[in-house]
């Protein structure tokens, strides 16, 4: 299983201050080295953490891939084509929201997202879509052909309980689902060191793309630690 390192909260460090550093340059580098298999940064509207010259600046010294979250609006799939990144994961944005809080609703905005889906694809970038793990949702993405889809696991990192378990059960079928269909399927948001374990063992997921929870143990292990300890967690229970 490979770790996608999400780098977005370096870039937030450094704009509460409006300081060159902590570099994120130099966060994606090391990060590689300690283990990640891509690095995730997402430009926001408001460009609170990432800004558009990070994303010139990284994508010729990225040794793994760059994964470019982007809200599906205009403004953004022109960067994305100008920038070429690897992969694209299309994610819903809100202006007021601390992150990410929901996945996309393919049903409502299927045409739109069908529509920036074939412009990225025909631009060789792979597209990713962040959904709930719904069946309903895995069926549009089916239908727009787009290769791979990205689980978000927010709800499974919140709940406690009961409600935990269901959600894990949910992201387990959605990840079998998926799979039956031919679908690549990564997942994340709100993984942390004491709750990966569990989306770890579900064997299918190819890619874990993790930021928050790897930036904040950085504090205390350091950068290169925080990165290798984590990839650490998720090869030993995918292997379990
Ligand atoms: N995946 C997606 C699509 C996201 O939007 C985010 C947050 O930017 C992440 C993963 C990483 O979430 P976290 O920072 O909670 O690990």
């Amino acid at each position: 299983m490979n770790l996608g390192v999400n780098i977005d909260h370096i870039a937030t460090i450094r704009e509460a201050r409006g300081t060159n550093y902590p570099s994120v340059l130099d966060a994606a580098t090391l990060a590689e080295k300690a283990g990640a298999n891509s690095i995730t940064l997402h430009l926001r509207e408001d460009r609170r953490h990432m800004q558009d010259n990070d994303l010139y600046e990284l994508k010729p010294l990225l040794k793994t891939k760059m994964n470019l979250e982007l809200a599906p609006v205009d403004e953004m799939v022109k960067i994305a084509l100008d920038v070429l990144p690897e992969d694209v994961c299309l994610v819903p944005e809100r202006r007021e929201e601390k992150t990410t809080e929901g996945g996309l609703d393919l049903i409502k905005k299927f045409n739109e997202i069908r529509d920036i889906s074939n412009d990225l694809t025909a631009a060789g970038v792979r597209v990713s879509l962040f959904i709930t793990p719904d069946i309903k949702q895995i069926d549009k993405v089916i239908e727009m052909n787009v290769p791979v889809i990205e689980l978000h696991t927010g709800s499974y990192a919140d709940f406690t309980g009961d409600l935990k378990e269901k959600e894990l059960f949910k992201i387990r079928q959605a990840v079998q689902y998926a799979k039956k269909v031919g679908l690549l399927v990564n997942a994340g948001h709100g993984l942390h060191y004491e709750n990966v374990q569990n989306i770890a063992r579900i064997k299918e997921i190819h890619e874990l793309n993790i930021g928050h929870a790897i930036v904040a143990k950085a504090l205390f292990i350091g950068w290169e630690n925080a990165v290798a300890e984590m990839k650490k967690i998720i090869t030993e229970y995918a292997k379990s």
